[in-house]
């Protein structure tokens, strides 16, 4: 992680140059998306796009007016693996109190995202931002407090094999408060009633099926009650109608809880069940952001492909 986290070396830029240059971006348009004349295009994003072609033609980078505070803010981050480009200037911001979902094709950095929202992962320039406060700037005691504002819920659960179903559930009580046993046993009851999961309690992770999996994930990620809860790819590997029921429960705890809901996800039948805000990462940055029924209504024909799962348009195999 230390090697991560002095990568590229470059100084989190200050937020207030931000808030000036955005103060020059006409409303609802981030040109800084786009790309400028002279602007070296990484290798990797110059090869993902057809001859002749500028690579950010379909971003307009609009950003609509999603009517609340950002949660998490990112701001011209840049970040390289060697010579492979993943974020490119991305800038995008996650609303409080709402469910956002970041689409884009395989393999665009949408994990490498919510790695740098939490600290595992660091940008080689510009920042990231939780409730205004800087990620990369953060001393170690400041980031571990921060992580204490998310649950996150990894791809297949990440649950610990040697532990039963309340145990894992229970894990980041015991690592990260003072709470006695007859209070961490009520919170992670009460948390597995709220997934279905009340009856399981004493299974190990390999007695349960892939959605109740997800599921004691989900209730482990809520147990420190967090601000802003991560889901990458909740619906991967399910069937679809536990995708269906998987996606009611996301939005009933949200409605029940509140808080900041980032969900990654391929399934556009997820985003239109679920989403209030939907951002479209491609080639390093964001084509398009906005409340999830303008963006279904976008007449940007990328953003119209990639949202009706179309052949035609824009976004190739290559
Ligand atoms: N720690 C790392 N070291 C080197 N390359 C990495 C690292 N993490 C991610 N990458 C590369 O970054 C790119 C984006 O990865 P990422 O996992 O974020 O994609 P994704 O959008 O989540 O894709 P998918 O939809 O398939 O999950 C990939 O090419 C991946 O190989
Ligand atoms: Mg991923």
């Amino acid at each position: 992680m230390s090697e991560q986290r002095g990568q590229g070396g470059g100084a989190p830029i200050d937020p207030r140059q931000w808030e000036e240059s955005r103060a020059t971006v006409p409303a609802g348009e981030d040109t800084r998306s786009r790309f400028t004349e002279g602007e070296e295009v990484p290798d990797n994003i110059r090869e993902q796009t057809r001859e002749g072609e500028d690579p950010y033609q379909w971003h307009s980078g609009r950003t609509r007016e999603h009517g609340s505070t950002d949660a998490v803010e990112f701001i011209d981050v840049k970040k390289s693996f060697g010579r492979n480009t993943i974020l490119n200037g991305l800038n995008l911001g996650l609303p409080d109190n709402q469910i956002s979902m970041i689409l884009g094709p395989s393999g665009t950095g949408k994990s490498v995202c919510i790695k740098h929202m939490v600290g595992l992962l660091y940008p080689d320039d510009g920042d990231v931002l939780v409730h205004g406060e800087s990620v990369p700037g953060m001393a170690d005691d400041e980031l571990f407090e921060t992580r204490k504002k998310f649950g996150v819920l990894f791809q297949d659960g990440a649950l610990f094999g040697s532990m039963n179903l309340f145990d894992n559930v229970c894990f980041p009580l015991r690592q990260h408060t003072d709470k006695g046993e007859d209070e961490i046993g009520e919170i992670v009851n009460r948390r597995l009633r709220e997934v279905g999961l009340e009856g399981a309690a004493d299974k190990m992770p390999n007695e349960l099926s892939g959605g109740m999996r997800k599921r004691a994930g989900f209730a482990r990620a809520l147990v420190l009650d967090p601000d802003i809860v991560l889901f990458d790819e909740p619906d991967s590997g399910l069937d679809p109608v536990r995708t269906a029921l998987l996606c009611e429960l996301i939005m009933e705890v949200h409605e029940e809880n509140g808080g900041a809901y980032c969900v990654i996800t391929h399934d556009i039948m997820s985003a239109r069940r679920v989403a209030d805000y939907i951002a479209i990462l491609w080639k390093g940055r964001i084509v398009e952001s906005g409340p999830a029924s303008e963006l279904f209504n976008s007449d940007n024909q990328f953003v119209r492909q990639f949202l009706s799962g179309e052949a035609q348009g824009p976004l190739g195999m290559e």
